[in-house]
């Protein structure tokens, strides 16, 4: 049983896919770009743009739906029993998808996956911190707009290099105040400090990533002590250069220092990874995790009921 915390929905996308949708929608991508090892970026700024190239070819209801049955799916396939997806309500919602169709669509992924192979799923809502404050009082807004079974929580992806985190305080806030749960990317491309920064500004529940709070003993001791969740993607990072190899990833340290450590896939098909995997590297890092700790931190961290956590934990 494998949980994914932090999966942003298309990222998932499948070359297949893409070309399918890109004919489908009318998407010009360079065939360079589609047929390029991940996609061909080289950096985080490479990869944003990539990842925007590669995702602008889901445009409709129905294709949301089916890249999101389709990675369900696949998790089913691994062994996946519960995953949270990522997904900004205004990026659809600009090329003329409502957010009520966006939830639609999850809801009926969500329901035959549940029903077909025993895989629940829920939704976080997100902002993209590039795209700036008042573009995530939008995205808050939207997400509050209607209540779903699977909405269960908000969150802030993109690039951290951009605005102060407390730009985004407002947003959270708004989300918050109707019971939306919290998570940010934080400490992923900047020091551990920033990690400490979100958790107490943005009031998180979880942080995504958090991974360079093994900087600083001290923010490492905060988190450990305020056995707040991290969301800590391996493979992602060390495609995107934070570290040079797995074993040089700090997800050993982080553990032993009482972190509460989860996994998550982050964008798979970018990042050329699955599910399995992410497990799989966790246990070649030589700490005290195991499948058994991280299943049970990530289903105490995930934010769907009470009544989904007793079926996965049953
Ligand atoms: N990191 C930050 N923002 C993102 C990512 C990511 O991996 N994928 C999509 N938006
Ligand atoms: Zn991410």
């Amino acid at each position: 049983m494998l949980v994914d915390l932090h999966v942003h929905l298309r990222g998932t996308l499948l070359r297949d896919t893409v070309i399918l949708l890109a004919k489908r929608n009318n998407v010009s991508i360079p065939s360079s770009v589609i047929s390029a090892a991940r996609y061909g970026w080289h950096d985080f700024p490479s990869f944003l743009k990539s990842y925007d190239l590669i995702t602008s070819v889901v445009k409709s209801a129905n294709d949301l739906e089916q890249v999101a049955t389709s990675y369900l799916q696949r998790c089913s396939l691994l062994g996946g029993s519960y995953v949270e997806f990522m997904l900004s309500p205004p990026d659809l919602a600009r090329t003329g998808v409502p957010f009520f169709d966006q939830l639609r669509a999850l809801q009926a992924a969500a329901d035959r996956a549940r029903q077909e192979w025993g895989v629940h799923s829920c939704l976080i809502a997100t902002a993209v911190r590039h795209l700036g404050p008042l573009a995530a009082i939008e995205a808050a807004r939207m997400a509050t707009s209607i209540r779903s079974n699977i909405l269960v929580g908000f969150g802030l992806t993109g690039d951290e290099n951009q605005y102060s985190v407390g730009d985004f305080a407002e947003a959270f806030s708004i989300a918050r105040g109707e019971g939306l749960k919290a998570t940010a990317h934080a400490g992923e491309h900047c020091p551990a400090e920033t990690v400490i920064e979100a958790i107490e500004i943005l009031n998180l529940d979880r942080v995504g990533h958090g991974v360079r709070a093994v900087e600083s003993p001290n923010v490492m001791r905060q988190i450990a002590s305020s056995r707040i969740p991290l969301e800590v993607c391996l493979s992602s990072n060390v495609a995107l250069g934070l570290y040079p190899t797995i074993t040089a990833h700090p997800i050993g340290r982080l553990a032993n220092s009482g972190c509460v450590i989860t996994l998550g896939t982050d964008d798979p098909s970018f990042f050329d990874t699955d599910l399995l995997q992410e497990y799989a590297l966790a246990r070649t890092v030589g700490s005290c995790l195991s499948d058994y700790i991280i299943n049970k931190n990530a289903i105490e961290a995930a934010f769907c009921d009470e009544r989904t956590k007793a079926i996965l934990t049953a």
